[in-house]
């Protein structure tokens, strides 16, 4: 009798489950209506009556030990397969969510988008993946044009007419081909180009077209347009220039500088020494553009323009590496939390 009470305590001490369910197995073995514990009580029955005080001790011990350790044996499993049912102490305070911002690139699109909205400018789109009519064709670039070079351009598979629209431009011929002048359309999207990524280029990048539409727009319309948009992006104390430039689809066309915000047009490291930070290209829609889409060149003109969204958001706050736009460094663009 003693052997078998010293033998079943020490397999009590000595279990160790591998699952939950060899708990209750176990449970059922030793506590049991058949189980261990019962027979050995059945034995106690029949032992002498001096020794039963003793036995009905050890027994006792035996019985209330087993209990003990299968049931800190289940609560230990509980808390391993289900941590949510004992969470703990429920007073706690929760812990505080993470709240995202805008990236720095939408919000300076959404500015552009805004500003220019204030002249009147609804905002129009077009797919990322084109054909060569609407990247090149239609805008006057001539077939030998080495912006169709392959090494600017991806091209899908083997059919040199589907590709990756290169600029926004695109969007200027798909509005002008839907609807009819007068047109004031401003044109956000992703462009792809096939360059070298580096600090100042990235094969993927953003930017903004407008396009202007009626009878009878100058080019002092579009310069005055464009001195708006600066000061409302850059500042009231703005300036703008503009440089004679080639683009096949405007003519005459310009290339157009803000003054530095950083040294206020004295010349630093960042405008390296001019006082003059290059923004945009523009000019007046070539009158081949204009019939290329269906619009009569003899009674309408206007004029476009195009910008990096991620050259503008360089220049507002100072970003120095353009790649830092993409990597999504949590540091990087809590910076930009609290701007509009
Ligand atoms: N599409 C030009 C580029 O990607 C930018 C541009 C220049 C757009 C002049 C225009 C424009 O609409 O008039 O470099």
């Amino acid at each position: 009798m003693n052997e078998k009470i010293n033998d079943l305590l020490k397999r009590v001490e000595e279990f160790s489950p591998k699952a939950a369910a060899d708990i209750e197995e176990f449970r059922i073995k030793v506590l049991g209506k058949k189980g261990e514990l019962n027979a050995l009580l059945e034995e106690f029955r029949n032992i002498a009556p001096e020794k039963k005080r003793e036995f009905g001790q050890k027994i006792n011990t035996l019985k209330s030990r087993a209990l003990e350790r299968i049931n800190s044996l289940k609560e230990e499993y509980l808390n391993q397969c289900a941590p949510s049912e004992s969470a703990g102490d429920m007073t706690r305070p929760a812990s505080a969510e993470e709240l995202g911002s805008r990236h720095p690139i939408s919000l300076v699109k959404n500015q552009i988008t805004d500003i220019f909205g204030r002249l009147g400018y609804t905002v129009a789109e077009g797919p990322e993946i084109e054909d060569d009519w609407h990247v090149f064709s239609a805008l006057n670039f001539p077939p030998e044009h080495p912006a169709r070079d392959m090494q600017d351009t991806f091209f899908i598979e083997k059919n040199p007419d589907i590709l990756l629209r290169t600029h926004t431009s695109s969007i200027q011929v798909r509005t002008m081909e839907r609807q009819k002048p007068p047109i004031r359309v401003i044109c956000p999207g992703r462009v792809f180009r096939n360059e070298a990524i580096s600090y100042r280029a990235h094969c993927i990048f953003h930017q903004v077209e407008g396009l202007y539409i009626d009878e009878n727009v100058s080019f002092a319309d579009m310069k005055q347009s464009i001195l708006y948009f600066a000061k409302e992006m850059f500042g009231e104390n703005a300036t703008i220039r503009m440089r004679p430039s080639y683009f096949p689809f405007t003519e005459p066309s310009a290339e157009v500088d803000v003054s530095c915000n950083l040294c206020g047009g004295k010349g630093c490291n960042v405008c390296k020494g001019t006082g003059w930070l290059e923004i945009m290209g523009c000019g007046m829609v070539d009158p081949n553009v204009l019939e290329a889409s269906g619009i009569d060149s003899k009674k309408y003109s206007g004029f476009a323009f195009g910008m990096g969204v991620e050259r503008i958001a360089m220049l507002k706050y100072g970003v120095k590496d353009l790649r830092l736009y993409f990597e999504n460094d949590i540091r990087f663009l809590h910076q930009f939390d609290s701007a509009l």
